[in-house]
Formats: structure tokens, sequence, C-alpha cells
């Protein structure tokens, strides 16, 4: 009897195990990030025509936002109101908690789908916020904003909990090396906010452009806003010519500065306004030449800055930190953010070593090397961040020579820095170079536009910003940096973005243990339709072979063909004719060389559909790579 019943307990318990993972298998749902918990229940709701957007007084700004949302993608004709929510039907009905539920945290949500209604409730307004960008992922891409008669649209039933993994999920961006007109910001922070993202961290000044007012230095927006033009390759730039004007650039006033802060505060995401110093500094030098090391008349670079050219402040001049004060304090005033980014990167500290200024000071104060006198500038900085009411971020450069003490470090040249700092007890964000780069290119060289080294969709899905060994807490977040030398224009940025981003919106926002490729890559594709209905480039270089030289066992090259995208089929030619699906496919097995061939190309598709682009390589190139990687 005891068996029997042991073994009726087994089967049940295996049915429940295997029931659960058909549902997960049979999960219609493809939101990014992946949320913490999504549990299927029967049934679906239909949104109409007829249903009812309502909220509870604290929520009706978020309720009215997604009726606006509603109506601008498929034609609906929604106005929320403040009702009951327990009593109506057909209805999608936001909640604030009055009772805060601690699992959600400040930005979490529960939706709860049921044939009746639709559920959303949070603790906070942000919560709600995150909610309805779910929410709306759980609806077909639509461009329609046309008035499409008796529209319903099925959402299956669900119950949904969800928080992010860390507070600090951001993207930066560039706007000295190719400035980016006010539209364009918002509409950058638009697409941030569909995937959760909730700090932009603004790259406002470099050696190739100063972009923001501030008042009573006009020089800055006069000269350090504008360089000469040139287009094409960034790096065969002519300098700039005697008398040339220069007509190339831009700046934002504080006008656009507030009205930008104010639109994403509304989308729940700050900004971090990043001043680069004492590096990077050429635009500033540029309009007063007296802060550099030389003291000589520079031009903002239109291009890369030559190892000779002093970009860099004189530490030990006066004017260097009354003109920081200055800026610093309306920065502070501009950006409600709590932190301030002071770069601190690349610093060519051989120019303090030739200034006599600069030398005095180091033999005051005992300073022994240039690395020590950019850790005293950063510690004198910090006073100066503290005294405008901020805390001081900077790149990881600053923990060289001793970290000021309460700075938080901004890890770049990969995790290093980072850990270093975390050692240290310091807060880190992490954006390593090689995982987080966005202005690295996503596929092949042969077919991807002119940028550096190369950072794939499933590199950056691998991501991971909690180094082992490191307390997690110190870990604020990380986030995905785009540097724009090689993005002259918005739609370039928008490629370059995007779908990169929304993989480490994942990383950032979904448990560790969720994460799985051929999971996320399934629902990036059912995201591009998304893109394609807001008229936002991408890239779909996830699709295309990568074709690579492995060393066969009798020593000879063999050919491997691979896709990020899983589930697809590769065919290939080597006799220099483009393939397509009546050529053979690759089985899996790397393939011998046909005597003669100097070249393969391969392409790959998808339910009977070309879906990349046709790769094409040298087999000499292939072979100089496999060459390199043996040594
Ligand atoms: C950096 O990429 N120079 C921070």
């Amino acid at each position: 009897m005891k068996k029997s019943l042991l073994v009726l307990f087994f089967l049940v318990f295996f049915f429940c195990i295997s029931f659960a993972q058909n549902l997960k298998k049979a999960n219609p749902f493809h939101i990014i990030p992946e949320p913490v918990s999504v549990s299927l229940q029967k049934g679906a709701f239909v949104l109409n025509d007829e249903t009812h957007v309502i909220a509870d007084s604290k929520s009706s700004d978020i309720a009215s936002l997604l009726a606006q949302m509603l109506n601008e993608s498929f034609g609906f004709h929604f106005v929320s109101k403040k009702e009951n929510v327990s009593t109506k039907e057909n209805a999608i009905a936001f909640q604030i908690n009055n009772k805060s539920d601690a699992s959600l945290g400040n930005e979490g949500y529960n939706i709860q789908i049921s044939p009746k209604k639709i559920i959303l409730s949070a603790n906070t307004a942000h919560g709600l916020f995150y909610g309805i960008q779910t929410l709306m992922q759980l609806l077909p891409a639509s461009n329609s904003h046309a008035q499409t008669k008796n529209i319903s649209l099925k959402i299956p039933s669900a119950v949904i909990t969800d928080y992010p993994r860390f507070g600090y999920r951001g993207m930066m961006l560039d706007v000295s090396r190719h400035f980016f007109s006010k539209d364009f910001i918002k509409k950058y922070i638009d697409e941030m906010a569909k995937y959760k993202f909730n700090l932009f961290h603004w790259h406002l000044t470099d050696d190739q452009g100063w972009r923001i007012e501030i008042k009573g230095l006009p020089q800055l927006t006069s000269i350090g806003a504008w360089r000469v033009p040139r287009t094409g390759q960034w790096g065969t730039f002519e300098e700039p010519q005697p008398n040339e004007k220069a007509t190339d650039g831009g700046f934002y006033t504080q006008d656009d500065i507030k009205e930008i802060v104010n639109y994403a505060r509304q989308r729940f995401i700050a900004i971090l306004p990043e001043i680069d110093v004492p590096a990077h500094s050429l635009a500033l030098i540029a309009s007063y030449p007296n802060l550099s090391c030389t003291r000589k008349q520079y031009d903002v670079s239109p291009q890369y800055t030559p190892d000779s050219l002093d970009d860099v402040l004189c530490v030990a001049n006066d004017s260097t930190w009354l003109i920081l004060d200055k800026i610093f304090a309306q920065v502070a005033q501009l950006f409600p953010y709590q932190y301030i980014h002071t770069g601190g990167d690349e610093a060519n500290r051989k120019f303090w070593m030739k200034d006599p200024k600069d030398i005095a000071l180091m033999q005051k104060e005992g300073i022994k090397t240039p690395a020590e006198l950019q850790s005293y500038f950063e510690k004198k900085l910090e006073k100066l961040i503290i005294s405008k009411g901020k805390k001081m971020i900077g790149w990881d450069e600053i923990v060289e020579g001793g970290l000021a003490p309460e700075a938080v470090v901004m890890s770049w040249r990969g995790m290093k820095g980072g850990i270093e700092a975390a050692k240290q007890g310091h807060q880190v964000i992490m954006t390593p170079i090689l995982e987080t780069y966005l202005s690295r290119k996503q596929g092949d060289a042969s077919v991807e536009p002119f940028g550096p080294g190369l950072l794939r969709l499933s590199t950056c899905y691998n991501f991971e910003p909690v180094p082992e060994g490191v307390d997690p807490k110190l870990i604020l977040g990380g986030q995905a940096s785009t540097w724009t030398e090689k993005i002259p224009n918005y739609r370039h940025l928008e490629y370059m973005t995007w779908p990169r981003a929304m993989a480490i919106s994942e990383v950032l926002w979904s448990p560790k243990s969720s994460r799985s490729w051929n999971d996320f890559a399934n629902r990036v594709e059912r995201h591009f339709s998304y893109l394609d209905a807001d008229s936002v480039k991408y890239s779909r270089s996830v699709y295309d072979p990568i074709i690579t030289a492995v060393k066969g066992t009798d020593d000879s090259m063999k050919i491997e063909l691979t896709t990020e995208m899983p589930g697809l089929i590769i065919y290939y030619t080597f006799d220099g004719t483009d393939p397509d699906n009546f050529y053979p496919n690759y089985s899996g097995e790397p393939l011998d060389i046909p005597k003669g061939a100097s070249e393969i190309r391969a392409v790959a598709y998808k339910n009977g559909k070309v879906v990349s682009r046709q790769i094409n390589k040298l087999l000499n190139d292939l072979k100089t790579d496999l060459a390199k990687k043996k040594n």
C-alpha cells in the first residue's frame, strides 16, 4: 500500500514538473528584459474598444499614459478614469499598493491578467511605468496610427511579478564626437525607457566639442562647441587649415538641458552629466587657452587628438580651479541626479611633467609620480563636487595613484579597475569595453560600417557585472556605452544601439539564473517588429554566418560555420559563386577545403527565407587568422 502511494506521489510529481516545463515552453510572451516570474493561467483577456482604463488616486498619470500609448499604437479612444478597481470588468486597472510590498522595491511591479481584467500594481508610479512597458510588449507591434475598427487583442491570462537586479541600468552617449540634437536625445530616451533603463549618462564634453552652455563662460559655446567640418573616415581627416571656419557642431542651452532633464524624469530616467577632466579637455582649452600646461592656442579637434597635442588641464593653475568651480556649480544646479561624472580617463600625464607650475606643485606636496598628481587633482575635485551637494563618479583611471575618498568608479578597461575599487570599499559601475562598448562592430568587418573592434550581441548578453570575489552590494550596476567618433548621424546611432542595448538591459534587470541565450535570441527576433513599427534602425548581424578556420586532426585547415541566432541553415560555396538554398548546407562538421579554392561564401536561411547578409572570406585571410590564434 505504502509502495503504491509512493509510486503515485512520484507520478504526480513528475506530471507537475513536466506540465510546468511545457507551460514554460509554451510561454507566448517575449518580454525583454525577462521578468523575474511569469506564471501562465487559463483563459485570456480581450482588449477592445469597450475596455476601461482605470486608476486609483495615485496612479492616474500612469493610467493616462497607457491610454495614450494604446490609442497611438492601435487607434483606440481610451480616456483613463478614476474608478473603483474591484467592481469594474473589462478593465485595465492601476493601483499603488497601500501597504508597500518589500519584494517589489521602488521599481518592481505586478501584473495580474485574467479574462475579466488586468490589474497592474506597484509600490510606486515608477514601478507602474515599468508595468506598462511590459504590458505593451504583450501586444503585437503596430504602426497603424490609423483608425483600426473593432480591434480586439488577446492577452493570455498570467501573473507577472518583476523587479530589477541592479539599481543603476545605464546607457552612455557621447555627444562631443558628434552632436545629436535635443529631439534626437528625447528619442533616445524614449527607446531606453521601453527596456527599463533608468540612467542616461550624457558625455557632454571632450576634445571634439563642448556641448553645454555655462553662463559667464561664453567662449565654451562660441568656440568650444565648433570644429571644422570633415566627412569620411575618422582618423584620416585633415587638421584645421589656416582661416578655415569651424562650422560643425552645436550645444545645448541651459533651457534645452532643463527640458531634457524633465522629459527624462517623466520616463523615470535620471541623467548623469559628464564633464571630462583633467584630460579630453581640448574644447575647453581651445576656448580658454590659459588652462593647459603649454598655454598655447589650439583648435577644437576634428578627429583624434594627436599625442603631441596638450588636451590636459594644468593642475597647479588657479584659473583651472576657478573655471571648474563655475562649471560644476551650474552643472550641479541643472541636473538633479546626486552624482556628477568628472571623467578622469586617458590623461596624457607627460604634459604635467613639462609644466614648471605642476612640477613645483609636486615638489611642494611631496607628489612623486604623475599618477599621484592625477590623484591629487581628483581628490581636490571631489571636494569641489561635494561642496556643490553632489557625489563624484570617475573612469577607472582615478584608481591609479590613490582614490578620492568617496568616489564611485566606472570600470571601462575591463573589470580590473572596478575590482580594485571594490576591494577598497568603493562603489562601482561596470562598463567593460569588450562587452558593453556599442561603438564596436557587431558583425564581420567585411559587411559592417567602419568602426573599432568587435562586440557581438551574444557577447553583450554574456556580460556579467559582478566579478567573482567582489561584494555584490558594491556593484551598483552597469551600462552600455556608445562613443560616436565613427557614428556621424542618428540613424547609425540607432543601428549601433539595437538590439545590443536589449541584451545589456536583460543583463542589468533580469535574475542571473534566468539568462538563456537561445531564449533571448528568439525574443529579440520578435522585438525587431517593434523596432520596425517605431521606424528605429537596428542591426540584423545576429543572423550572419560566422566563418572560422580550425585545425583538423591531420593538421590541415578546415572551415567551421556558425551563427549567433540558433536554428538557421547555412548554405556555402567555395567556387566563387553566391550561395542560396539550392547549394550545399552546413551539417555542423568542419568543412574540408576543395583543391584550388581561394574563397568561401556563406549565407543563412530560416524557414526557407534568406535572413542574413552574405559573408565572403578569402581562405588566405582565414589562414592568417588561424596562425595568429596559434601564437
Ligand atoms: C573611455 O573609453 N576613454 C572611458
